[in-house]
């Protein structure tokens, strides 16, 4: 398959957020994956290497994922995609909101980016899949998966996410919400073999890690 599209990955602020951008190489056209308020760091890549934002994604509502919506979303006429399921705690206002749901897809110049509802951490988690490249957000991690103690929470939906995840092909690079790991993106192959709770094979084995 060819690869049509660039990642750009920045590690911004106090809690190890990792905001993304990915760029369609034929175009030039660019989305950024949970933009943090850091938003001159992102605004540099873009004009440094010549591109146009052209979509706002968010793997959900958290406050740290969302930071830079505003500022980006009004300064580029962005719009803003979130999942329809978020909870309604975390909304986010933005002029140009687009709800979407499972498998939808994003058109980027040539390139397509393919929505993926991954609900347990928040209920409007979701996944965006590009070429060979997952952005998982606070779904999962490289060593760990997110939170699921936090309002929307859900310990047996995140386990249900995860057996998807683990169907897609194994060669996908994952490129998690937070640098908590020991690299910064890694394998799915890999993953199954590294990340425990990515290798638990029953419900009830993976929600032993949280007791
Ligand atoms: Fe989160």
């Amino acid at each position: 398959m060819k690869i049509k599209t660039t990642v750009y990955q920045l590690q911004l602020g106090g809690m190890a957020n990792f905001s993304y951008i990915i760029a369609d190489n034929a175009s030039h056209n660019a989305a950024v994956i949970d933009p943090h308020d850091d938003t001159d760091a992102i605004l540099e890549v873009l004009s440094s290497n010549k591109l146009t934002l052209s979509h706002i994604l968010l793997t959900h509502g958290h406050f740290d994922h969302i930071g830079g919506v505003a500022l980006l979303s009004k300064k580029l006429n962005a719009p803003v995609h979130l999942s329809l399921h978020e909870s309604p705690l975390y909304n986010v206002k933005a002029p140009n909101l687009i709800q979407t749901k499972n498998n939808d897809t994003i058109s980027l110049g040539e390139s397509q980016i393919k929505c993926i509802h991954t609900p347990g951490h928040t209920p409007g988690c979701q996944c965006f899949l590009v070429d060979n490249d997952l952005f998982t957000g606070d779904t999962l991690f490289i060593n760990a998966v997110g939170r699921i103690d936090l309002p929307g929470g859900n310990g047996t939906i995140l386990f249900q996410s995860l057996q998807r995840i683990k169907t897609i092909p194994e060669t996908t690079v994952i490129w998690p919400g937070h640098d908590y790991g020991a690299t910064s993106s890694d394998t799915l192959l890999h993953l199954k073999q590294t990340n425990p709770f990515l290798a638990c094979s029953s419900k009830e084995e993976f929600l032993d890690f949280f007791m």
